[in-house]
């Protein structure tokens, strides 16, 4: 069917899928396609995971939606979860009730983009109407409402829409000595990517974060730190910030948090969170019941197999697989989220000639493929990947050469 009822926002491949089943998705024709790029990062467990498909039936049995003029049993537990990992802890067993860990609170919401606006508006809440600048970075990627959209250092999705809200600076990733330039007593929050995965999978040096975090304490501002790709598991750690030992005041997570129902979390540090009063934010959805079930059946999933340690190990495994590769320049990133920089071939003709052969990997740069496959992904599916990749890069160099 043709798209024309869409709008024009995307330019999809002309495939359609209709099933999944652990890393393979399936199209309207049954061809098999391994799925390399998780939505993306999305599908940490794979599709058609078995606990959180049951856990979604059984909910959508059950009850499906209660708005939030009234308690719900799921969001509680969920907040307190994603409160425990962020603070390092994991395992049911060890979420005591009662303990000295700030466990934080969580505005649920439905997405990324919806997470880091709630982030924004506790920020601005918090610090009044003196200090309302956010600072971000260059190269970006915060979401696409006009607040997130402002807070995304990438002028050519700006421009269309400007003039945006304005007090959102940009500056360069990576740059401690910029971002300090920036500070001063209008500024409400420095707003960063662990990596930046739409720019490419672009690591900073390991030193900035925990900079970065210094500068908030010795300012005054408040670190909010984007989880939304690289967080729960996907980068070799729960939260890639954990990597720099340092405790942001705002963590937000989406994408890979329900295994592909859609929901999103603003988490703040509880003294921060209780600025928030009845009325200042909301949703319709958030919090919803279906979403919070699946949520927390992912959580337990990613919990019991540990995923960090999962994640570290196959992504070293990968990375010493393609060392073979005389194509590959270098292979950016932590755990199983990867840029593969490629020497002098276009990324997008490999994304498009790796569909054709039936491997699902995308190119957010001109030199880059990222990858981010499930978790679950046995050596067996990294070697197919390895072939299909393979044949991929040599189709794109017959064509670079016909
Ligand atoms: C780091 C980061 N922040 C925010 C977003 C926006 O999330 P969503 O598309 O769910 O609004 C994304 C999406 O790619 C992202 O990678």
């Amino acid at each position: 069917m043709k798209e024309e009822y869409l709008m024009p926002t995307y330019s999809p491949d002309d495939v359609c899928f209709i099933k999944g089943e652990g890393s393979w998705l399936y199209d309207d024709n049954n061809k098999a396609y391994l799925d390399f790029l998780s939505g993306i990062a999305v599908t940490s467990l794979g599709h058609n995971f078995k606990p959180v498909t049951d856990a979604i039936k059984d909910q959508a049995e059950n009850l499906l939606h209660v708005s939030n003029l009234f308690k719900n049993n799921l969001s509680n537990k969920l907040a307190k979860t994603i409160g425990a990992l962020i603070n390092g802890i994991h395992g049911f067993d060890e979420i005591a009730d009662e303990s000295d860990v700030d466990y934080g609170k969580v505005f649920f919401c439905n997405s990324g983009a919806e997470a880091n606006e709630c982030a924004i508006k506790l920020a601005r809440k918090i610090k009044g109407s003196q200090a309302h600048k956010i600072i971000s970075m260059e190269n970006s990627f915060h979401g696409r409402t006009l607040a997130t959209l402002a807070a995304t250092g990438q002028k050519a999705k700006q421009v269309p829409f400007e003039p945006l809200p304005p007090d959102f600076v940009q500056v360069r990733y990576d740059d401690i000595d910029a971002v300090a330039d920036q500070i001063d007593s209008a500024t409400a929050a420095v707003l960063v990517e662990p990596i930046q995965g739409e720019a490419g999978v672009i690591e900073p040096s390991q030193s900035y974060i925990k900079e970065l975090s210094d500068l908030c304490s010795k300012t005054g501002v408040l670190l909010i730190v984007d989880e939304i790709q690289t967080g729960l598991g996907r980068c070799g750690s729960w939260f890639k910030f954990q990597d720099s030992q340092i405790m942001p005041d705002i963590v937000t997570s989406a994408k890979s948090l329900a295994n592909g129902v859609p929901i999103g979390a603003c988490w703040a540090k509880t003294q921060i969170a209780n600025e928030f009063h009845p009325g200042d934010h909301g949703t319709t959805f958030g919090g919803q019941l279906l979403a919070c079930r699946a949520s927390l059946a992912t959580l337990e999933a990613l919990m019991s197999m540990n995923a960090p340690n999962q994640t570290k190990r196959l992504g070293e495994m990968i990375k010493d697989k393609l060392k073979d590769f005389s194509e590959i320049q270098l292979i950016r990133g932590d755990g199983l989220l990867l840029g593969i920089v490629l020497r002098d071939l276009d990324a997008k003709q490999v994304q498009l000639n790796a569909l054709r052969h039936g491997l699902i990997v995308n190119a957010p740069r001109l030199d880059t493929i990222r990858i981010a496959p499930s978790f679950l992904i046995s050596e067996i599916e990294i070697d197919t990947f390895l072939i299909k990749f393979r044949q991929a890069i040599d189709d794109t160099k017959q064509d670079e050469n016909s």
